[in-house]
């Protein structure tokens, strides 16, 4: 078996440990004799993994007992529409943080709902910087207030929890859940698509303070309300089953692993090697003001465009796959989930300095 350093933004790596336990369940899982594909959601043996992985999950986030959590499909995408919907009335109006791609495809979505007022917006520095909460404009009548912690493209992170006051905060974490412990009580709703930290893609998570599940519209189509997937336990139709079941192993690895302030020293110490390699050569460069660079996400340019196209070949060669940047920005990003480990980090360290060397 060979298996590469793989650095993708997502669809992104899995534990080793946890696909191993997938290859080995596959044929006869639960001594059902089946896969758990092939198995009822409605059934016991389901029943109780979707309930575990729920458990596990409250456990690794400390989830007080007042939030629900769902397990939905429509990926992070359509909770761009779901959030509005459910936490606001037609033309009510609610605040965004723009500090990237995303939040910028989050705007959009809700303009078609309600008026959307950007109080704060990283578009003049072009998108490198979270910008400091003392100059945001908010309102504090708006119905919820939404930002995106970690901008996957751009690799700006928030390092602080915004301060909302009595607006509920509404938080797009598909790219830094479960990387360090958070303190869910300052959220409305935390939402993020499965397919970097949590598992495959297909899931979405969403955690729900349950004051919050009375608020939605009257007319919307019922599975995208929230509060039917509250009280169905997220079985109101077929639930991705696969998916839910290779989270549930997702969170019982990081339970082993001793939860998430370990995952936490470990993804701060991989970022600050990797951010300390680039900055300390004039050959490599990374945009994003200090204090908001990300440590899941690391976008770097070479000084020199044209060797692009060599340096992704030959990390290629070398083992070190999906480096390319997001199309929006181009040069390399090296995304260090949960499942990077240190080694990967250290290999592609190496590599970068050995390119310089053959290339400055
Ligand atoms: C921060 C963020 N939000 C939303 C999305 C969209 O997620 P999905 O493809 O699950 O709809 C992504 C995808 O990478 C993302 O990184």
């Amino acid at each position: 078996m060979s298996r590469v350093y793989n650095f993708s933004a997502g669809p992104a790596a899995l534990p080793l440990n946890v696909l191993e336990r997938v290859r080995d369940d596959i044929p006869d899982w639960n001594g059902t004799g089946m896969s758990v594909m092939e198995v009822s959601h409605r059934g016991k043996p389901f029943m109780a993994t979707a309930a575990k992985a729920e458990q596990d999950l409250r456990d690794l986030m400390h989830v007080p007992d007042d939030y629900s959590v769902l397990f939905l499909q429509g990926g992070a995408t359509m909770q761009f529409s779901m959030v509005p919907l459910n936490l606001s009335a037609p033309g009510q109006s609610v605040d965004y943080i723009q500090t990237g791609s995303w939040s910028k495809k989050a705007v959009a979505e809700a303009r078609r709902f309600c008026t959307v007022n950007v109080a704060a917006d990283g578009a003049a520095q072009n998108f490198t910087h979270v910008p400091p909460q003392s100059e945001w404009q908010l309102n504090p009548q708006a119905a919820y207030l939404h930002y995106t912690p970690n901008e996957t493209i751009g690799g700006v992170e928030f390092h602080f929890i915004p301060q909302s006051g009595e607006v509920p905060l509404v938080a797009d974490m598909s790219s830094t859940i479960l990387s360090r412990p958070v303190d869910v009580s300052r959220f409305g709703i935390i939402y993020a698509g499965a397919q970097k930290n949590i598992g495959p893609a297909g899931i979405t998570l969403v955690i729900i303070r349950k004051s919050l599940l009375d608020r939605a519209r009257g007319d919307i189509p019922s599975l995208l309300g929230y509060k039917v997937y509250a009280e169905s336990d997220s079985m109101t139709n077929t639930p991705p089953t696969f998916a839910w079941y290779v989270a549930g192993l997702v969170f019982e690895y990081l339970k082993e692993q001793g939860g998430l302030a370990v995952m936490a020293r470990r993804n701060e110490r991989k970022a600050v090697k990797l951010y300390a390699a680039i900055d300390r050569s004039d050959f490599y460069s990374n945009p994003v003001q200090v204090d908001s660079r990300s440590w899941m996400n690391v976008p770097f340019v070479l000084a020199d465009p044209s060797l692009d196209g060599q340096f992704l070949a030959k990390a290629e060669r070398a083992g070190l796959t999906n480096l390319k940047g997001h199309r929006s920005v181009g040069g390399m990003r090296a995304s260090i989930y949960n499942a990077t480990d240190e080694s990967a980090v250290d290999a592609l360290i190496e590599f970068m300095s050995e390119f310089e060397r053959s290339n400055a």
